[in-house]
């Protein structure tokens, strides 16, 4: 097995899946309020996927080896959940913080992205994480370009991470995408500079970092998905999918309403 790379077309399919999962955690945002419960969160985001975009939500029963099929449509990560939370009945409460995470399956093509959403009112230490978790992402993106390695950017990620008094969770990392929900290469984010494959035009990955507020390690709940810190830290995560360009890359999971990347950074390197 070795990873593949992607034909201009391919990228074509890709740049509108990409879209299309911006667009939905985009429809979602308002919806994002103390009260709301997160099997509705996931309601909203399944019809507006089969019914509104004619995607197909690629979570629901996805059953990678030795899982059972996963549930639901979408990922949502409470607080101290670090990610494939499954939705339920609880309330989300001023102060939460959550990770919606959305992949949609468009004309057979991925489109992966996740995003951080504060529940009202949220603490300062809560804004922080999930701010430099957000500055993670990007310092792991800013890395790719043909001739770097994948260590470059798991370095650079981590390196950011842990200066700013966080860790790295390492169990979870990004993945190739395409036709395949999760396909070669694994996007490790941490590791040393210089290390692992070397990137090459037409390659498609992901890079989502989850960062712990405490330490690293991780617990799996009786559900079979949902992952939480064992010290019961709160926890974030960002998620882009992106295309490595002849000069840099292409961030593929953009809408008009998504972040505008931290001053310095941007969605197309040149
Ligand atoms: N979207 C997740 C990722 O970024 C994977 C979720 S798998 C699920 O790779 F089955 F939990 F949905
Ligand atoms: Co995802
Ligand atoms: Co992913």
């Amino acid at each position: 097995m070795s990873v593949q790379i992607k034909s201009p077309q391919d990228i074509e399919h890709l740049r509108v899946a990409g879209r299309l999962a911006a667009e939905l955690l985009d429809y979602i945002t308002p919806f994002v309020e103390p009260g709301i419960t997160t099997n509705e969160l996931d309601r909203l985001c399944h019809d507006y996927m089969v019914n509104v975009q004619h995607t197909i939500p690629a979570p629901l029963n996805y059953a990678p080896g030795g899982h059972t099929p996963y549930p639901k449509s979408i990922c949502t990560s409470v607080n101290q959940q670090i990610c494939h939370g499954v939705p339920n009945e609880k309330p989300l409460k001023r102060g939460d913080i959550v990770n919606i995470d959305v992949t949609v399956i468009k004309d057979g093509w991925h489109g992966d992205s996740s995003r951080m959403f504060c529940v009202g009112e949220t603490s300062s230490h809560a804004k922080r994480l999930c701010d430099i978790t957000w500055q993670a992402m990007w310092h792991g993106i800013a890395k790719v370009r043909p001739g770097a390695t994948l260590g470059d950017i798991g370095h650079a990620i981590q390196t950011f991470v842990e200066e700013n008094g966080y860790s790295v969770v390492r169990e979870f990392c990004g993945h190739g995408i395409g036709r395949k929900f999760h396909e070669e290469p694994q996007v490790l984010h941490y590791g040393r500079a210089g290390a692992g494959l070397t990137l090459q035009p037409g390659m498609v990955f992901t890079i989502e970092p989850m960062v712990n507020a405490g330490r690293r390690d991780i617990r799996q709940l009786a559900d079979g998905w949902s992952i939480v810190t064992r010290d019961r830290s709160l926890s974030a995560q960002w998620e882009h999918m992106l295309t490595v360009t002849e000069s840099g890359y292409e961030v593929l999971t953009v809408s008009d309403a998504t972040p505008t990347p931290p001053p310095g950074f941007a969605n197309t390197s040149t």
